[in-house]
């Protein structure tokens, strides 16, 4: 066999990233095993036990109830009765219990919000708890068409047998219509109207017409029990393609807002940013101290927000300053830690870093940049903190 163009599977390959229902396989059977009360038709876990798959058990251990039998093992371990379910999306539990229930209810489900505030994380999320597939996923963009989200054809088969069942192709909509679960459609705003309208069809009727096939059968896919839509919108590409009124009538909204709390914020970034440089590196010390993580983050909020935490206004750049942003940095400070250890101090890095981040849209961001330093950073080095009289030292490297 030619190994270098066999399927993954027979190439026994490395996946760069995995799908959430494969990354978190043990604690969705463990969550299954642990709440065996009544579920949605086609769901594989209750909505509570998707609200804990998605938010963790907050360092609670979770112990199956008497007599509930524990997930399958693989052979010779044992079974496992007890497990913490981690944290993953960070934020308002009502708004997960709000979009577990939209979803109970069949609705679709829209997730808006500001670039990198995990909106997609989000999706693919709630698609693993509720459906065990997180990868019926249409990507939006200005070359998505209908049959994206309809089907097409295998051609070598339909030359050789016609329009038959065998022969068409499904698209992850269909694939989700007929197996009764959870289909993602990212970034909706940048598909085509006529592409949005497809759309609304389908969420109305809830079937897929292949009049192709109407000789065999009344042509039409419908959905199983269980079906629903989650997309997600990115407010900063409002106006490439408005949602229609009839759009967004078939959606409950909800909004993603960036992190609230700073400790938290920073909490993500740690753990996040840690599991990067594991995964990559395989070494589990991680050189961003605190410290420097306290500054990258507040760094971020305050010019995300406009307004540093101490209540002093700055101005802030048109690039948006999200936390997946942040964690890419963090993690690129625990890369060069460990590459070239010893080289320089990891927070001598940061006024660099911050710089490419900002500087994206507008040439005048690195000018905003350079005034949250003569403003915010001179302030609190004035005010003999350690880390920011560091970084008021190193402002020269934004004049770069
Ligand atoms: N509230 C949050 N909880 C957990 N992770 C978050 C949160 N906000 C941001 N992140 C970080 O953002 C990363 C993923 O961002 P994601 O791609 O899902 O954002 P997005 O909102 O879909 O962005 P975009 O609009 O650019 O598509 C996560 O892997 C995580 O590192
Ligand atoms: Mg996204």
């Amino acid at each position: 066999m030619d190994t270098e163009n066999g399927t993954d599977a027979e190439r026994g390959a490395a996946r760069q990233i995995e799908p959430a229902e494969s990354v978190h396989a043990a604690e969705l059977r463990f969550l299954a095993a642990y709440d065996t009360g009544p579920r949605p038709p086609g769901w594989r876990l209750t909505p509570r036990a998707v609200v804990l798959f998605v938010c963790g058990s907050q360092g609670v251990v979770l112990e199956l109830p008497d007599g509930a039998a524990a997930p399958g093992q693989a052979a010779g371990s044992d079974p496992v009765r007890k497990m913490e379910v981690s944290g993953k999306f960070v934020g308002d539990r009502d708004l997960i219990e709000r979009c577990v229930v939209t979803l109970a209810g069949e609705r679709a489900l829209m997730l808006v919000g500001e670039p990198g505030t995990a909106k997609s994380m989000l999706s693919e999320l709630l698609a693993a708890g509720v459906s065990g597939d997180s990868t019926r996923v249409v990507q939006g963009t200005a070359g998505t068409t209908e049959d994206h989200l309809r089907y097409g054809w295998n051609y070598a088969l339909l030359l050789a047998k016609g329009p038959t069942g065998e022969a068409l192709v499904p698209s992850p909509v269909m694939a989700a219509m007929r197996g009764g679960g959870v289909a993602r459609i990212e970034e909706v705003t940048r598909c085509l109207p006529e592409v949005q309208d497809a759309l609304v069809s389908i969420l109305s009727d809830r079937r897929i017409a292949v009049p192709e096939l109407s000789g065999s059968s009344d042509g039409a896919v419908y959905a199983a029990p269980g079906f629903t839509v989650i997309a997600t919108a990115n407010l900063r590409d409002r106006g490439v393609s408005e949602m229609s009124a009839a759009l967004k009538r078939r959606f409950n909204f909800e909004t993603i807002g960036p992190i609230a709390d700073p400790d938290a914020e920073i909490g993500l970034v740690r753990r996040q940013a840690h599991g990067a440089l594991a995964k990559v590196t395989g070494q589990t010390a991680f050189g961003v101290d605190d410290a420097v993580l306290g500054v990258l983050v507040t760094a971020f909020r305050d010019l995300r927000s406009g307004r540093s935490a101490e209540g002093w206004e700055i101005e802030r750049p048109s690039t948006v300053m999200s936390t997946a942003e942040a964690v890419a940095v963090a993690t690129s400070l625990a890369l060069a830690a460990a590459y070239f250890p010893g080289d320089r101090d990891v927070l001598s890095l940061v006024p660099g870093h911050l710089l490419g981040v900002v500087r994206k849209d507008d040439p005048a961001d690195a000018d905003r940049l350079l005034g949250y330093w003569d403003s915010a950073v001179r302030r609190r080095a004035q005010d003999g903190a350690r880390t920011w009289q560091r970084m008021w030292e190193l402002r020269d490297v934004l004049k770069g």
